[in-house]
């Protein structure tokens, strides 16, 4: 299965950009910048990567976004992914971008911009397609809608595909961000937010009818609610399933008690992602591992979750023919 799982062109639809960042990249950022305190010793810092809580998660990936103070940092970021990407055969993703935090963090839209750019040249270069989703972060509340959509909208850079939002959802309801979806929706782009990661299927309910989702992040919870699971059946929306992440910030206690299981049974359209990989100690090769051994899927239903990745992304058709 190993083999068989590295062979398959994949496509990975579900991945943090500053949650991508691997102990060397993450080691070349903070001897870049020491003043950040990130540890500059690899031995020390795979013991600050290494997961124990969701809190610490939060801490890392601040103490990652910290160090992100230019485009050579964004290059150096954008690269990294697309190396370990690279390496697993996966031949495109579409990277979740958060343009509100790095502003906030006082880098320029400019530099940002350039640092995608010359990144997703890189990418090109070693076989890898890259594509955007600008998230909003939804604990910024509106301001940060505002700013990302203006973002967005204005600067509209080569390979930006989609509108997303994420950060927790609890408190923070999805509807309140509908004009900002129906706005760039309206120029073109696709519509995917979080949603039921970490609240109930009221959340992927509202995600689906107020933010017009066309893929749902997660969507852990949707199968408690038959009717929900369905609807997104019935309207072939698909799933960005993360089982190790669901996993890793204890939405479900193992990958067997993951309800991928029902989710196929009922047949939905899932695809398998990773989230915030090196954070969570997962590779895209791993979650069709760890799902495939769990679920005793056959070769040919591993392959069937690799198409529906492709299905599900946003290539023209021309480009999903020559994955499939
Ligand atoms: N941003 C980075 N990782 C995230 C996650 N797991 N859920 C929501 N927003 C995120
Ligand atoms: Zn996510």
């Amino acid at each position: 299965m190993r083999s068989f799982v590295h062979a398959l062109p994949k496509v990975e639809l579900h991945v943090h950009l500053v949650g991508s960042a691997g102990v060397d990249t993450v080691l070349e950022l903070a001897r870049r910048h020491p003043e950040a305190g990130v540890p500059t010793d690899r031995a020390e810092l795979e013991r600050f990567y290494t997961f124990r809580d969701f809190d610490h998660f939060l801490k890392v990936y601040w103490a990652v976004q910290s160090m992100l103070k230019g485009r050579d940092d964004i290059h150096t970021l954008v690269v990294g992914l697309a190396a370990d990407l690279a390496r697993q055969n996966v031949r495109y993703a579409e990277v979740t971008v958060t343009p509100y935090n790095h502003l906030l963090d006082g880098m320029s839209g400019d530099e940002l911009l350039a640092g995608l750019a010359s990144g997703r040249a890189a990418a090109a270069a070693m076989g890898v397609e890259l594509a955007w989703c600008f998230d909003i972060p939804g604990e910024k509340g509106l301001e940060g809608a505002r700013e990302t959509l203006a973002f967005a909208l204005h600067e509209r850079p080569e390979g930006l595909v989609s509108f997303g939002l994420g950060g927790p959802e609890v408190g923070v309801g999805r509807a309140q961000f509908a004009p900002f979806f129906d706005a760039a929706r309206d120029a073109g782009l696709h519509s995917v937010p979080h949603a039921g990661e970490t609240s109930g299927p009221e959340t992927i309910w509202s995600a689906v009818r107020d933010l017009r989702a066309e893929r749902i992040g997660h969507g852990t919870s949707c199968t408690q609610d038959p009717a929900l699971v369905e609807h997104l059946v019935l309207k072939g929306i698909p799933l960005e399933v993360c089982p190790t992440s669901n996993v890793r910030t204890q939405q479900v206690s193992s990958i067997a008690e993951h309800p991928v299981r029902q989710m196929l049974d009922a047949g939905v359209v899932v695809t398998l992602n990773t989230d915030d990989p090196p954070f969570f100690g997962a590779t895209l090769e791993g979650e069709y591992l760890a799902v495939a051994s769990a679920l005793e899927l056959s070769h040919s239903e591993v392959a069937r979750l690799a198409e529906n990745a492709v299905l599900a992304s946003f290539l023209p058709n021309q480009r999903k023919t020559e994955l499939l």
